[in-house]
C-alpha cells in the first residue's frame, strides 16, 4: 500500500509502540486517526504532529459501537480507512490461580476483543474497495507462553489465530486487495511494563534484548506497505527464540520461564494492582 496520503487508524496511539507508529506513519505522508482512552495523552501525541494529518479520537476498544463511531470520525475527516493497526493492549503479571478471574477476562476483552472490533469496522470497507491492510499486534509470547504471563500469552495467541482466521475468511470470500497481517514483537521498552496489572508482589521489567518502540513501529509500517502474514519484530535473537520453539517447545518454554522468573520479576513490588486494565495509567 502507498502510504503517502493514505488514511490509517492506529489504536493504542497514546503511548509506546502505537505512538511511535503514528509518528512514523505521518512521516511517511499518511493521514492518521489516533485512538486510545486517555484524551489528554492522545492530545499530546496529536500536538506533536501536523494538525492537518492527525485526528485524536478517545475510545475504549472494548466498546464495539464506540470503535465504529471513531472510524466514522476518521472517515469524515480524511476519507475511507485504508490501513488499520490494532495496537491497543494491556499486560498482566500473575499466575492464573493468583489472579482474580475478572482481570484475566479483561485482558482478553481488551487484547482480543479490541482487535475483533477493529477488524469488524476496518475490513468491510477494505473488502468493498478491494484495497487495505489490517495489522494486528500480537507478541512472541503468543507463540511461547511464559509463567506469570499466561493471561497475556493466551490473549496474544488468540490475536495470532484471529489474523489467520480472518485471512482464511478473506480467501473464502474471494476478496482481493484486502490483507491481514500479524506483527509479533519481543520485549519493547514502553510503559506497558510499569502500568501492567501485577499480582506477583515483585517489580517487573522487560528481559533483554529490549527493542525500541520505533524499531517495532518501522516493522508495522513495513507491513502496511508490503503485507505479509506474520512478522517477528525485535531483532535476530527474538526470531531465533520463535524458530527454536518450533523445534524444541519444552526446553524453550523452560528457558523463557527462567528468564521471566529470574530477570523480569525483581525486588519487592506493590501489592496486587489492576494497573491499566480499566483506566489509563501513567508510569512514573
Ligand atoms: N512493550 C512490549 O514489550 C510489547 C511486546 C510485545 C507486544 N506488545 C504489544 O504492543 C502493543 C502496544 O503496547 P506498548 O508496549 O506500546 O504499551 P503501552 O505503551 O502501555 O501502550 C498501550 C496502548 O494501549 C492503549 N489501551 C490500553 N487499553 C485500552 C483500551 N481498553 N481501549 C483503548 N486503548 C487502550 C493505551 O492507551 P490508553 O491508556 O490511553 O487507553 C496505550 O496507548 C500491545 O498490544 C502490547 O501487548 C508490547
Amino acid at each position: 500500500m502507498r502510504l503517502d496520503g493514505a488514511v490509517v487508524v492506529v489504536t493504542g496511539a497514546s503511548s509506546g509502540i502505537g505512538r511511535a507508529t503514528a509518528r512514523e506513519l505521518v512521516g511517511a505522508g499518511a493521514l492518521v486517526g489516533l485512538l486510545g482512552r486517555d484524551a489528554a495523552a492522545l492530545g499530546e501525541v496529536a500536538a506533536e504532529l501536523p494538525p492537518a494529518r492527525a485526528v485524536a479520537v478517545p475510545v475504549d476498544v472494548v466498546d464495539a459501537a464506540s470503535v465504529a463511531r471513531a472510524a466514522d470520525v476518521v472517515t469524515e475527516r480524511f476519507g475511507p480507512v485504508e490501513g488499520w493497526v490494532n495496537c491497543a493492549g494491556v499486560a498482566l503479571f500473575g499466575t492464573v490461580l493468583d489472579t482474580p478471574p475478572e482481570q484475566t477476562r479483561r485482558v482478553l476483552e481488551v487484547n482480543v476483543g479490541g482487535c475483533v472490533h477493529g477488524a469488524r469496522v476496518a475490513l468491510p470497507t477494505m473488502m468493498q474497495r478491494g484495497h487495505g491492510v489490517l495489522v494486528n499486534v500480537s507478541s512472541v509470547l503468543g507463540v511461547v507462553p511464559a509463567p506469570h504471563l499466561t493471561a497475556y500469552s493466551m490473549s496474544k495467541s488468540a490475536v495470532r489465530t484471529l489474523s489467520a482466521g480472518l485471512r482464511s475468511e478473506l480467501r473464502r470470500a474471494r476478496t482481493r486487495g484486502a490483507h491481514v497481517c500479524t506483527v509479533l514483537p519481543g520485549a519493547v521498552d514502553t510503559p506497558i511494563w510499569s502500568v501492567s496489572a501485577n499480582h506477583t508482589g515483585r517489580r517487573v521489567r522487560p528481559p533483554p534484548p529490549v527493542a525500541t518502540p520505533e524499531r517495532v513501529a518501522r516493522t508495522i509500517v513495513a507491513r502496511l506497505r508490503r503485507p505479509r502474514a506474520e512478522t517477528v519484530a525485535g531483532g535476530p535473537a527474538v526470531r531465533l527464540l520463535v524458530f527454536a520453539h518450533r523445534l524444541a517447545p519444552g526446553p524453550v518454554e523452560r528457558l523463557l520461564g527462567l528468564v521471566v522468573g529470574r530477570w523480569s520479576l525483581h525486588g519487592h513490588g506493590p501489592g496486587p494492582t489492576s494497573g491499566a486494565l480499566w483506566e489509563p495509567a501513567h508510569d512514573g
